[in-house]
This record gives C-alpha cells, structure tokens and sequence, in this order.
C-alpha cells in the first residue's frame, strides 16, 4: 500500500514497523476533531483564494460526508494509514477524488494534531467542571442535612474536637472548588489554536490564522509557530490539575472507607456502590472509593509520564510528542469515570447518626472546651491547659470522662470551676459555641452553606 508520503522512499514499509510508529489505535478519538479542524482550514483556504470556490466546497462536502460516517462508526481505520491524520486525508480522496488532496495545503499534521489536541481538551474540561459541579451539590446536599451531627473531628487521626459533620463535609466542597477554578483557568491556555503554524515555521501560503481560529471557536492564535507545534504544557497542565483532584478525591475515599468500616460506623454506603466478597459472605467492601483511591496512582503516573517525555526534547516537532495521548485520554476517562461514581457514593450513603452520638460522648473531645472555659475566666491558657491535662489523666485512670467527674473534684482542680460547666462539655454545646469566622460553630456551617450554594448556583 503506498503511503501519502511515500514519494521519496525506495522500499514499501513492513508491517511490524508501521504498526510500531502508528498511533491510529489511540488517536481515532480525535476523529470529529481532526475533521472540525479540516472543515474550518478549507473554509480558510477559500476565503483567503488559496482554493477555488469549487474546491473548497468539493472538500467541505467530502468532510461532511466523513462526519456521518463517523458518528455511525463506519470508518474502517487502518494501521498503515498511522495516525487519524493520514486515515482521514485517505478517506477524503476516495470520496471525492484527487481534489481531496488540496485539503492540506498551507498546513502539516504537526499544527493539525496539536489544534485536535486542544479542541478535545476544551471541549473535555468543560465536561470534567460540569462533573466536579454535580459531585459538590452531592456534598452540599449531605452538609445541609447533617449541620447538627456532632462527630469527633480529628487530628492525628486522634479524637480532637467535636465538630458538625456537614462542617467535615464541606471541606471537600473547597477542594473541589479550587481544583473547578484551577481547570476554568487553565482554559485559557488551552483556548489557543496552533493551526497555521505548518511543520513549524509558518507557510508561503497568504493564510488567515485568526479566520480559522475563530471558526474553532478559539479565543486566540499561538504568536510563534514553533511554540505552536512543540507546546504541550496545556496538557501537562491539566495532567496537573487532574492530579490534584484525584488526591482530593482520593483522601475523600480514604475516609469513606474508615467511617463505613465496623470500627467508626459512621456512614453506610449503599449497596449500589459496594460489593460482595466471593468467600466471606458477611463483607460488604467499599471498591468503588477503594478503586478511585487506586486509580489516582495512574493520573499522577500520566503526569510523570509525559514531564518525562517532554524533558530535553529539541525544538519544535518530534514524533516523541504522540505520546502525549494515551496518558490524556486516560486521565480523561478516569475523571470521568471517577466523578459521577463518588456523587452517587455521597448522594445516597446513610449517615448513622446513632454511632456519631455515642462516639462523641465517649471520649475526650471536650477537654479544650474545660481549658477554654478556664481561660475565660482569667487564668492563663497554659495553666488551664495543665489543669485540664491532669483531670484528663484522672479520668483515663479510673475510666470516666471528664462529664462524669464530681462538681467538687472539678473544684479541688481548680476553684475557678462552677456547676455550668457540665452545659459547656456537651459535645452540641462546644460546637455550637465556634462561631468565629469558617468555624464548626452551626451559624458559621449554614453560613458556609449559603456561599456554596451561590457559587454553584
Ligand atoms: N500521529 C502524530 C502525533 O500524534 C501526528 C503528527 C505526526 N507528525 C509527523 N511529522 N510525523 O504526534
């Protein structure tokens, strides 16, 4: 078969070799993008008279011709066409004869494949903003619910300070606001078009480069050609950001999968979003949190993956750059997979209230509420901090909390102490109290709630 580039070489190419340098396994995702691009470079070329009226309409129908059969997936694509460049360019001219060879006029693959790169992630960003923005209302949803839910809050995974579960919640609602911001930011490095750029120096051909961009829909052209062809820092970007938002995902599933456990039974996921296990017959596991917890690995993998490729590359164009794909389409699919699968998780899981209510009341949680409450009333931080200190090791040597402890043993700790105090230990009552700005305290929850709910509208 002879190749579409096939006029300076002596000895047909062998398969096995084809097969190693082709890239059309992978990069016929870019279908409807290499075409959209193709449509709007004729439309350029016309206008500009580089082609004939005549032939450019020739082409633009051929295109739309290879559209349809796309969608219907009717394109047989083939290996030794390599890459969806030259299976499409090949499609064209059987479609509509030699004419369909004037398509690449004043372009080269090097500025088509980067234009396809940057229309399939613009158009994927905005889907992955559209899949982060449903998994918050999720959050927003279980927050509003459980504003008044008294949990232990940790530190050190140590029982810290009773805080309000929607509070908890709420953290990963700001994490995942950043990592919206940081994608709709980075658009606009992406919203670029690289087309017009040639192999890498331009062409000789009176082109429009701000034409073409436009009918992309881009909101700018690349000023320098070679910066055109061999920039992938969009893509390392959003390698970038995507990593980030799995390991905030990913630190969310940790804790879905230690509050479900029989240990804190704090949550219950339902079973849509939980498995069986094949010989123990009681287990009810947590895969789908655990999958997205693994599945980060591959998107920080995707990141080093292409740092990697592209460290020490020369200027501008090196067949190294078609390994930019494979790691962006799968960190692609993982968010995409990943996202609607924790929405459902957090949507539908039960909160067990019962257990959070007993956790809270059994442990130490309460003790800065006891060297708060000294403070205010004059003794200095670090002294109530010892005296607290001590009647907690009392406590822990004899088996009570510091709620069970008698008015006059609180007393002989320090006279400072009234019979308020028993209000001030409730674990409802510590947190009710944190009403400084962003605390736990349930005006500043419902607070918080109501800014959320501005932003995601
Ligand atoms: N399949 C190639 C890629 O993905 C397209 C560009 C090829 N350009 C070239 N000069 N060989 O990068």
């Amino acid at each position: 078969m002879t190749k579409l580039w096939g006029g300076r070489f002596q000895k047909s190419a062998e398969q096995w070799v084809d097969e190693f340098g082709a890239s059309i396994s992978f990069d016929q995702k870019l279908v409807m993008e290499d075409l959209e691009g193709s449509t709007a470079h004729v439309k350029m070329l016309a206008a500009c008279n580089i082609l004939s009226q005549e032939e450019g309409n020739q082409i633009l129908s051929g295109l739309e011709k290879l559209k349809v059969k796309a969608q219907a997936g009717e394109l047989e694509f083939s290996t030794a066409n390599e890459d969806i460049h030259l299976n499409l360019e090949k499609f064209l001219i059987d479609e509509i004869g030699p004419v369909g060879g004037k398509l690449h006029t004043a372009r080269s693959r090097n500025d088509q494949v980067a234009t396809d790169m940057h229309l399939y992630l613009k158009n994927r960003v905005k889907e992955i903003i559209e899949g982060i923005q449903a998994f918050q209302s999720a959050i927003v949803e279980q927050a509003e619910a459980h504003v008044e839910t008294v949990v232990p809050g940790y530190t050190h995974l140590q029982r810290a300070q009773p805080i309000s579960f929607g509070h908890h919640l709420m953290t990963y609602f700001w994490m995942l606001q950043r990592d919206k911001e940081r994608l709709s930011e980075s658009m606009k490095r992406i919203d670029l078009s690289p087309l017009g750029a040639g192999a890498m120096s331009g062409t000789t051909f009176p082109i429009d480069r701000e034409m073409s961009a436009d009918l992309l829909g881009f909101s700018g052209v690349y000023q320098n050609s070679l910066d055109a062809v061999s920039d992938r820092d969009f893509i390392l970007e959003f390698l970038s950001n995507a990593s980030m938002l799995m390991m905030h995902m990913s630190r969310f599933a940790e804790e879905i999968i230690l509050w479900s456990s029989e240990e804190f039974r704090f949550i219950e996921l339902d079973d849509t979003f939980s498995t069986g296990s094949s010989i123990m017959p009681q287990k009810k596991n947590r895969d789908m949190a655990e999958l997205i917890r693994g599945k980060t690995g591959r998107v920080y993998g995707n990141l080093f993956g292409l740092l990697t490729t592209l460290k020490g590359l020369p200027l501008a164009y090196n067949k190294d750059l078609q390994e930019d794909k494979e790691g962006m389409f799968d960190t692609v699919h993982t968010l995409m997979g990943s996202l609607p699968i924790f929405e459902g998780m957090v949507r539908t899981m039960t909160v067990r209230t019962d257990s959070m209510e007993k956790a809270v009341h059994s442990d130490f949680s309460n003790a800065t509420e006891l060297a708060d409450y000294l403070a205010a009333k004059g003794l200095p931080f670090r002294e109530a901090h010892e005296v607290t200190g001590k009647l907690v090791f009392m406590c822990i040597q004899r088996g009570y909390y510091l709620k069970d402890l008698p008015l006059a043993e609180l007393q002989e700790a320090s006279p400072l102490i009234e019979d308020d105090i028993y209000d001030v230990l409730l674990p409802k009552t510590a947190v009710a109290r944190r009403n400084s700005l962003g605390g736990t305290g349930f005006d500043q929850v419902h607070y918080q709630l109501g800014l959320a709910k501005q932003l995601i509208g």
